[in-house]
């Protein structure tokens, strides 16, 4: 065990099949928290619950469903008697590619972004949190994005989107800090998860592109891993991170920073 300061505690992770969130499962379950693993990828869910351990299990979730939802939640109370964390982080990156400009966007493209990664959002917020009140003590973790922040010439509705998440984070914060309720935001930079790096190997000359373009725009050694984000999560959802609420937490080896 990494350390033990989330034993016991009872979290689910939304969008937890892949990249970021898989990695923060396996990381939750090292300091020894209960985990649900929730994604639309079942299969994928439970590969990574069954990997982490512990008393990790899987449930099939659409965050833009909210019966879903409800459902995913309900199946985590039961099993685990409570819930005292989440981290809400699935976000459907199937459309990104064609989010081309305010001007082009195919509107069904807008539709999905905005129906998983912003309503899906609130529909997660509204299913944990009266049993996260239920605790003196709890805490959600969001996943937004650099791109809230940045100004980009493309993927306008994923940064609409992302930017939207942040506003979600705030209100909580603000309206039910007081009752015990802390909410933040992880804010990756370009992030090479492991699916990325399978594709970057099928297509090194493309991904070599990519990487020195980032590389160029990051003061650090190195393009970050889904794990630098896990352990910012774990944080978070800690008693270490219990006085930090309604902070965006830039996870991105300083690529946001005014020269
Ligand atoms: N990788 C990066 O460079 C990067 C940078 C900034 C922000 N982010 C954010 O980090 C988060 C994780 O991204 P990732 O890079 O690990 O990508 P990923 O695609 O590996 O992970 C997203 C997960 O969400 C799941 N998902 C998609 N639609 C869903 C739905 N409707 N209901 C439930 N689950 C659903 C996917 O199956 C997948 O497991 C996302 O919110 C993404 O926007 C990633």
């Amino acid at each position: 065990m990494i350390n033990s300061r989330l034993i016991g505690r009872r979290i689910i992770v939304f969008g937890s099949a892949t990249g970021i969130g898989a990695a923060t499962v396996a990381r939750l379950v090292a300091e020894g928290a209960r985990v649900c693993a929730a994604d639309i990828n079942f299969e994928g869910a439970t590969k990574v619950a069954e990997a982490a351990g512990g008393e990790t299990f899987a449930v099939h979730v659409d965050i833009a469903d909210e019966t879903s939802v409800t459902q995913a939640v309900n199946a985590v109370v039961e099993r685990f008697g409570g819930l005292d964390g989440a981290h809400i982080n699935a976000a459907d990156l199937r459309v990104i590619l064609q989010d081309s400009d305010a001007l082009n966007v195919d509107l069904d493209v807008f539709d999905r972004t905005v129906a998983v990664n912003l309503r899906g959002h609130l529909l997660c917020t509204r299913a944990v949190l009266p049993h996260l009140l239920k605790n003196k003590a709890s805490a959600i973790v969001y996943t937004s994005s650099g791109s809230a922040q940045g100004a980009e010439p493309t993927r306008p509705s994923y940064a609409m989107t992302k930017a939207g998440v942040n506003a979600l984070m705030r209100h909580v914060a603000s309206r039910w800090g007081r009752e015990g309720v802390t909410a933040n935001v992880l804010a990756p930079g370009f992030t090479v998860t492991g699916e990325m790096k399978s594709q970057m190997e099928a297509n090194p000359e493309e991904a070599g592109k990519w990487a020195d373009f980032f590389m160029a725009r990051t003061p650090h050694t190195r393009l970050g891993e889904s794990e630098d984000h896990a352990g910012v999560v774990a944080l978070l959802l800690s008693d270490d991170g219990r006085w930090i609420n309604g902070a965006i937490v830039d996870v991105n080896g300083g690529s946001l920073m005014r020269g």
